[in-house]
């Protein structure tokens, strides 16, 4: 049986092209002693993955990316065979893993093994963080959200909504993404960022102005938001899309004496800080998934051999939700669900 990895060959300028990446074959590995084999399920490409492009990841090395998987092979207790695990060995179809690098999953049943990456996973636990630690959002505040059709977006405009935000306004980079917000994923208004500059665009779907803005963005989102945010609104910054393909672009425009004014807050945070709310998240999303109230937003690829593709096509705004890519083969992997 032969495994594949993918590893970064060149340092991108702008959008990376599948020619700065290579898929690499080689026997499965074997576990040593005190680590386990495990074959890969479900794959997470993520927009820092680009942010890595440019320095972090090694050259001509296998990249590394949250994965879900099956333990196929031990040579460790803690890790018994056909045990489904969380881990940050992805990029590859084999994975091999120590105790420290896996998490068990604790497998809900009625919940699909998809949204331990997407609405349960890190993805999930941002948006969460976001609201509850960050915003500290209030019952009533009036949310907005920039790329609120991906994976942070969608779970944050869900997750504002079970927490009793008041108006939800979300930005996206499509009329069909506008559409799938307001009938799909619960927002009361939406609007297209491309059609127009986006400080008319949220006065015309939040008149009242906002308490809370969720960035996903940055840039041009940013400096509209603090004009339209209320006394003591809060600004979360989670990432910064926008600009991970446009080094060059030009910086934020806000009024500065808004923050001032306005007594608003901007504060950033990364959720690999928040690890020890994974277990509140499950408490608070897994009882609204086994009833219906929340919904995972997922874009599912089939096929490790298309995770290039995949990727590439989230930095395009391909997706509308998480988008993850799944291992082919029979019937719904992992059986969880
Ligand atoms: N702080 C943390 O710990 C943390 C954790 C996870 C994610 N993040 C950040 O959260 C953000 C969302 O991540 P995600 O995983 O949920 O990805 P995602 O939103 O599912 O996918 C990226 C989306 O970005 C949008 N986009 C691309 N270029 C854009 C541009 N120039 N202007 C506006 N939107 C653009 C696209 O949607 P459109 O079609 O709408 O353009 C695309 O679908 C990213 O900035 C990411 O880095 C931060």
């Amino acid at each position: 049986m032969t495994a594949l990895t993918v590893h970064q060959t060149v340092r991108p300028t702008g959008f990376p092209a599948p020619e700065h990446f290579r898929f690499v074959e080689s026997r499965v590995p074997e576990p040593s002693r005190g680590t386990a084999l495990v074959e890969n399920l479900y794959w997470s490409v993520d927009p820092y993955h680009r942010e890595m492009m440019d320095a972090d990841f090694e050259l001509n090395a296998p990249l590394e990316g949250r994965a879900l998987g099956r333990i196929v092979a031990s040579r460790e207790p803690s890790l018994p065979e056909g045990e489904l695990v969380f881990h940050r060995k992805g990029w590859r179809t084999h994975s091999v893993v120590t105790p420290a690098e896996t998490r068990r999953l604790p497998l809900h049943d009625g919940v699909p093994l998809s949204a331990y990456l997407s609405v349960l996973g890190g993805t999930g636990l941002t948006a969460y963080v976001g609201l509850t630690r960050v915003a500290r959002l209030r019952e009533g505040d009036d949310v907005f959200v920039s790329a609120a059709a991906g994976g942070v977006g969608t779970a944050t405009g869900r997750f504002a909504r079970l927490l009793g935000a008041g108006r939800v306004i979300g930005s996206a980079g499509s009329p069909a993404k506008v559409r799938h917000l307001i009938e799909q994923v619960g927002y009361d208004a939406a609007f297209d960022y491309r059609s127009g500059p986006v400080a008319d665009l949220l006065t015309k779907a939040a008149p009242d102005g906002i308490d809370v803005f969720v960035d996903n963005v940055g840039g041009e989102h940013l400096g509209a938001a603090i004009g339209a945010l209320r006394e003591r609104g809060r600004v979360v910054r989670i990432g910064t899309v926008g600009q991970y393909n446009t080094p060059d672009t030009p910086p934020v425009v806000f009024n500065h004496a808004d923050v001032v004014e306005k007594s608003l807050r901007i504060e950033g945070f990364l959720v690999r800080d928040y690890v020890d709310l994974q277990e509140e998240l499950y408490e608070f999303a897994v009882p609204h998934l086994l009833t219906g109230a929340l919904v995972p937003d997922e874009t599912v690829v089939t096929g490790f051999e298309r995770i290039v593709e995949a990727f590439l096509l989230m930095l395009r705004g391909g997706n509308t939700g998480k988008i993850l890519v799944r291992a082919a083969g029979p019937g719904e992997v992992g059986g969880a669900g």
